[in-house]
This record gives structure tokens, sequence and C-alpha cells, in this order.
């Protein structure tokens, strides 16, 4: 529906009543039927699981088109960003909606790099947890302990929380990396300031205390690349999880550690640990690609084609595509070859010509790809998710912040429509 036609009010009439609700136009046309009436006139409330009709804010971040493939940072389309810019950039645009200049690119670069340090009392958190605990849990449980760090800045309004941001911002990598040094028993590694934000990543996790460890640029870029892909994704889970925290007034570390929790789960970012392990599974021949497909359809299986499928994109993920050319890429940069990609490209062809897949719209996501670039840079699985969780960070914080200075936002608390019991008299546990 083009704009001019787009009607004003929408008429919704139930029993006796009728009520004209005002229609909403977003800047790229989408429409929204504002409801905010409904309840107090009509008493009744809309039913809406996994809230995939419901808008439950404006924003200016990032744009997404599911049935086209698009996907904009504040205007920008991630295939240019993916080309031109770079992931500390990205995070200014996100936290501005504007591109930086040069001289705000420089003074953001120089906050980023200058509080990357954790404060020493925090590593006896990372040696107070078992070895074998997830670094996802891990990296939750250092976040929202930030929050201790920083006790005066929380929620300071002098600084509009740019502080508390900034150092979300720079110290989120250590976390990662101190949560797999924690994990492989190794020294942790203090961050260098005179590298870049991803080839410090590089360093932190795989460089040692014995001998001097120089990141590889061709990797540096690639991971750079992966970041920026991951920067945000609009009202997903784990953002609309950090935004819900942020209503209650809670502080930026603790929703942000609520957003890592969320990000964890199979079906959002957990996603590409399942897929590279589905992948290892069919190289290791536990199962052919034809087999595992099979599988995938049957309802009753518990199996899903990993990495397929969002509740958005009902075409290409772009970030998959540009992931998938990247893959080639890094590889072929690299001089290596991965039978992992082979495999999921075979899975993704089966997919495309199966009606299963092509009838339900279920593409490859962004999670579908990234793994095989992840596991070149050398990095281990059960790490994977973390590092969609550095990448996903200046989108949380961007959404938390958008959502402080929004004159609209309440604290969130959907209803709900109960099916229990009717009131009944209690009965003595004697008498039952
Ligand atoms: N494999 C097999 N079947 C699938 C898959 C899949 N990956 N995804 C969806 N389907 C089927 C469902 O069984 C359902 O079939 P039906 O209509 O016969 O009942 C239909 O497609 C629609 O699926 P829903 O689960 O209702 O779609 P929803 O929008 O709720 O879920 C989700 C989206 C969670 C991403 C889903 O596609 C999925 O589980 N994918 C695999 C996990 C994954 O890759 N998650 C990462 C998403 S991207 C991200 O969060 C970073």
């Amino acid at each position: 529906m083009n704009q001019e036609a787009t009607p004003k009010t929408a008429k919704l009439s139930f029993g006796d009543k009728v009520l004209d609700l005002p229609v909403m136009v977003g800047s790229e046309g989408e429409v929204a039927i504002d409801i905010r009436q409904l309840r107090a006139k009509t008493g009744a409330i809309t039913y809406d699981p996994g809230l995939g009709n419901t808008g439950s804010c404006t924003s200016k971040i990032t744009f997404l088109d599911g049935e086209q493939g698009i996907l904009r940072y504040s205007g920008y389309s991630i295939e240019d960003l993916a080309k031109q810019s770079s992931f500390v950039e990205v995070m200014w645009l996100l936290l501005h909606q504007q591109l930086p200049s040069a001289a705000q690119l420089a003074q953001f670069t120089q906050e980023i790099t200058y509080h990357t340090m954790l404060h020493e009392d925090l590593k006896h958190l990372f040696s107070s947890l078992p070895k074998t605990g997830h670094p996802m849990a891990v990296c939750a449980a250092a976040v929202g302990a930030l929050s201790t760090f920083y006790q005066k800045n929380v929620g300071s309004p002098a600084d509009n929380n740019w502080g508390d941001s900034v150092r979300l911002l720079a110290k989120m990598p250590t976390i990662a990396a101190y949560s797999y040094k924690h994990g492989i028993g190794q020294p942790f590694m203090y961050p260098r300031n005179d590298l870049g934000y991803a080839a410090n990543i590089l360093h932190m996790m795989f460089g040692t205390p014995c001998e001097r460890y120089e990141p590889n640029p061709v990797l540096a870029r690639a991971l750079d690349l992966l970041l920026i892909l991951h920067a945000d994704h609009e009202q997903n889970c784990s953002t609309s999880t950090v935004r819900t925290v942020g209503s209650s007034g809670a502080n930026l570390f603790a929703s942000v550690s609520a957003g890592i929790s969320a990000l964890w789960g199979p079906l959002h970012g957990g996603a590409n640990q399942e897929v590279i392990e589905m992948l290892m599974s069919i190289r290791d021949g536990k199962r052919s690609a034809v087999e595992f497909m099979d599988l995938a359809k049957k309802k009753d299986s518990g199996v899903r084609l990993m990495g397929f499928g969002h509740r958005v994109y009902k075409n290409f993920d772009p970030r998959a595509l540009i992931l998938k050319k990247a893959c080639d890429d890094v590889l072929g940069q690299l001089g290596r070859q991965d039978p992992l990609l082979d495999i999921a490209k075979e899975l993704e062809q089966i997919a495309l010509h199966d009606d299963y897949f092509v009838s339900r719209k279920l593409y490859p996501n962004v999670d579908f790809y990234s793994g095989i670039i992840y596991k070149a840079l050398g990095i281990p699985v059960e790490m994977f998710t973390v590092f969609f969780a550095i990448g996903r960070m200046p989108g949380w914080i961007a959404q938390w912040l958008e959502y402080k200075k929004d004159p609209e936002a309440k604290i969130t608390r959907p209803r709900q429509v109960f099916v229990g019991a009717n009131q009944r008299a209690y009965r003595a546990v004697e008498t039952r």
C-alpha cells in the first residue's frame, strides 16, 4: 500500500462499540495500528504470542525488510557498511544514528581503546566459576558484575550513560577473552592499546605472556566484518530483553547482562554453535546431508536445520549472503579449505529445491555461515555466541539509550488471557 493510500484510521467494531484507531506510518512505509486506547474503550486486549504482529516502540536505529532481504543501520545498507566501514565506526553510527566526522571517530576510538582493562578484582569472579561453565554464562555474570564496580556512574544523568556505554563496548572483548582463557587455564592477557579493536580481541584470545602474538590482518579484518554484521537487528529477542529490563529502571550493565542470557538460546544467537555442531556431525558421518534434511522436516524428530529460518526474513538474510562470500574469501586468503563449507552449501542447495523449505520461506540466516569464519579464525565453537554478543553490544546499548530518551516509553508489562481454574475453596491437605 503506498503512503497516500494508507488510511488514517482503522475501524474496529466490537459489540456495540466502534473505534477509529489511529494508523502510524514509518519512514519506510511500514504501517501500524495504534491500539493504545483498545482496552480502555472495549475492555479487550490483543493476543499475539511471540509478538510477531506487535510494534513495541518506534526506533531510528535499524531498518529491516524481511520480504525484500534489506538491512540498514540508520539508512546505510549493510552491504556498504560491510565493504567500507569498520566496527568502531558502526558503533558510533548506531549510538548517534549518523556517521562520525574524522575527529569524532578519532576521539571515540581513543575512548574505546583506553577503557579496555577490567578492574583487577573482577578477575576473581572468573576464577570462582567452574572451568567447564559455558562462556556465555560467564560473560553474563561478568557484565552484570560491572555495575558493582561502577556504582557512582550507574544511571548518572550527568553523562547520559555515555561513560557506561563506552566502558561496556571497551570491556566486552576483555570479558569475552577472559571467559575463554579461564576455561582453558591460561593466564589472562591484558589488552594492547596499539592494536585495533578486532586485532586486540585476537591478541587477548590467542596471545600468551611467553611470546609476542602478532594478529594476522586478514583475520582481524574478517572478525571486524563479522562484528559489523552482528551489530544490530532491531527488536529481536535479546534486544527486546535489554529494552524490557531497562524499562524497569535497571542500569545498563544489568540490562545488557540479561540480553546476553537471551542471546545464548539455540533459537537465537546460540544457533551459530548449533550450526557448526550440525555440520561436524554430518562431516563425521553420523548422518548424510540428505538424511539430516529428512529429519529436519519431521516435526516429531526434534531436529531443525539450524541457521535456517527467521521470524522476520522471508527471503535471504542479507548478512548470510555477505558471509557466504566472505567464507570463500577468508579461506582463499588463508590458503585453506574447510569441508564444512561444502556441507553447508550442499544443505543450502537441498533446502532451496525442497518444497518444505521453499513453501515456508526458510532461507539461511546470519548464523548459517558465520561459524565457518569463526572456525577459520581459530575461535572455539563454544565461544561463537560470545563473539555474537561482542558484535551485538553497540546495538543493545543504542536501543537501551533510545528507550531511555523515548517520551512514550513505559515499563514493559504485557497482559495475558487467563485460562486456568476459576475461584475455588481451599481444602486442608488431609481432606484432599
Ligand atoms: N528447520 C526446519 N523447520 C523449520 C525451521 C528450521 N530451521 N525453522 C522453521 N521451521 C518450520 C516450523 O517447523 C514451522 O513449520 P509449520 O508451519 O509446519 O508448523 C514453520 O517452519 C514456521 O516456523 P516457526 O518456528 O513458527 O517460525 P518462527 O518465526 O517462530 O521461528 C526461528 C523462527 C526460531 C528462527 C526458526 O526458524 C528456527 O528455529 N530456526 C532454527 C534456529 C536458528 O537458526 N535460529 C537463529 C535465528 S537468527 C538469530 O536469532 C540470530
